[in-house]
C-alpha cells in the first residue's frame, strides 16, 4: 500500500527576538508571570519585510534541501496559515510561484493552530489517491499582525515562524512498521467560536480584526480535547502511550503540555518543548518543533511521533507518523 514517508523538514524564524522583559514597557505584564503561566521566554516578531509567505517559502526551502532534492521535485503544496498575504489567492500559490514551481497545485488549509495536523493529514490522503507524489506541507504564521498589543491577555502569547516537511509516497506494507503518516483523528467543534477568534474578516467587518481570546475557558477545554483525539489516534493504530518515540505537541502552554502528557502516561523525556523559545506560533509549531527535534539529534528514522495539536474553533486533532 502506499505511505506518505517524511523525506525532509526545515524551518524558518524572524530575525527579531522579542523577550518577555520587552512587554513589560507595552503592558502591565511581568516575565515571571509569562514563564510561571506559559513558559514562554521569547518569542520572533516578523519585520515589514518578512510575510507569511516569505518564511513559508525559507522554511520550505529548508526542508528541500534537508530532503535532498530540489523544488520542481514538488507537486503539491498545503500551507497550514490562519494569517495569509492575501485574502486570496491563496499563500501556498504565492510559494509555490516563489519556489519556482509551474507545475502542480497549491492550496491552504485553515484551522488555526490545528491547521498543521490537519495540512499533514490532507497531504497524506491526496498522495494514498494518486493525485500527488511529493508534497511540502507548510504551516506559516505571522500572528503578530492580527494582535491587540494593548491586550496583556494575548499579547504575549503569540509568535510568528514557519516549518514544513516534505512527504514522498512510499511503498508500505501496511503495518505499524511502516514508514509514513499512519494514523489520524481529527475533530471541530463550532459552538465554542466565541472562545478564541478574530473580530474581522472580509466578509463581515471588511478588516483584518484581531485576536480575542478567553484564555481560562481555552485552557480548561485543552486538556480533555487533546487526549481524546490522541487515545482515538492510538485505539486506531493498535498502540498504548509507551510505543510513542517522541510527543510532539501544539505549543500554546507548557502546562497544558505536561497536563497532557501525564494525562496519557507519556514520560517527560519523550515530549519535545519549543514554547520558551517561540511561543505559540499557531500553525507552525509543531512543525517548528518537529525541526527542532531533528536538528538536535532526538528525532530520528524510525521513531514513532505523536503530533497533536488544538485551536480556534475550536479544532483539535492527533496524527501518528513513523518517521
Ligand atoms: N500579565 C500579568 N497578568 C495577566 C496577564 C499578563 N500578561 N494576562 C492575564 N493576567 C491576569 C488576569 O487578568 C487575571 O487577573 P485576575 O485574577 O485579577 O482577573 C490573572 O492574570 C489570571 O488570569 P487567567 O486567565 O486565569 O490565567 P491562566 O492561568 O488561565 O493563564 C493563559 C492564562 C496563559 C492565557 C492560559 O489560560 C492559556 O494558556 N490558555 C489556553 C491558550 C490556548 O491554548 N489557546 C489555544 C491555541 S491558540 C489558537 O488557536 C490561535
Amino acid at each position: 500500500m502506499i505511505r506518505s514517508a517524511v523525506r525532509g523538514v526545515g524551518s524558518s524564524l524572524p530575525r527579531r527576538i522579542m523577550t518577555n522583559k520587552e512587554f513589560e514597557k507595552l503592558v502591565e505584564t511581568s516575565d515571571a508571570w509569562i514563564v510561571q503561566r506559559t513558559g514562554i521566554r521569547q518569542r520572533h516578531i516578523a519585520s515589514d519585510d518578512e510575510t507569511t509567505a516569505s518564511l513559508g517559502e525559507a522554511a520550505a526551502r529548508n526542508a528541500l534541501e534537508n530532503a535532498g532534492l530540489k523544488p520542481d521535485d514538488i507537486d503539491l503544496v498545503v500551507l497550514a496559515t490562519s494569517t495569509p498575504n492575501n485574502t486570496f489567492p491563496a499563500t501556498a500559490v504565492e510559494i509555490q510561484h516563489r519556489l519556482g514551481i509551474d507545475h502542480g497545485y497549491a492550496f491552504d488549509m485553515q484551522a488555526v493552530c490545528s491547521g498543521f495536523v490537519y495540512a499533514i493529514t490532507t497531504a497524506d490522503l491526496h498522495i494514498r489517491g494518486g493525485l500527488a507524489r511529493r508534497v511540502l506541507v507548510i504551516g506559516s504564521e505571522t500572528f503578530s499582525r492580527i494582535l491587540d498589543w494593548s491586550d496583556r491577555t494575548t499579547c504575549v502569547l503569540f509568535g510568528d515562524g514557519a516549518g514544513a516537511v516534505v512527504l514522498e509516497a512510499t511503498e508500505g506494507r501496511g503495518t505499524i512498521e511502516d514508514r509514513g503518516v499512519l494514523a489520524a483523528s481529527l475533530r471541530s467543534d463550532g459552538a465554542q467560536k466565541e472562545k478564541l477568534y478574530v473580530d474581522g474578516g472580509p466578509s463581515t467587518t471588511g478588516t483584518v480584526g484581531h485576536l480575542r481570546m478567553q484564555g481560562r475557558e481555552v485552557f480548561k477545554h485543552a486538556v480533555g480535547m487533546i487526549t481524546d483525539v490522541i487515545e482515538d489516534v492510538f485505539a486506531k493504530a493498535g498502540i498504548t502511550a509507551a510505543d510513542i518515540d517522541w510527543f510532539v505537541p501544539h505549543q500554546a502552554n507548557k502546562r497544558i503540555i505536561d497536563a497532557s502528557a501525564k494525562k496519557l502516561g507519556i514520560a517527560e523525556e519523550k515530549v519535545i518543548i519549543t514554547v520558551d523559545l517561540h511561543g505559540n506560533t499557531s500553525a507552525a509549531s509543531v512543525p517548528l518543533a518537529l525541526a527542532h527535534g531533528v536538528e538536535q539529534g532526538k528525532i530520528r528514522r524510525g521513531d514513532l511521533v505523536l503530533l497533536e495539536a488544538m485551536g480556534g474553533g475550536f479544532t483539535w486533532g492527533a496524527v501518528l507518523v513513523r518517521w
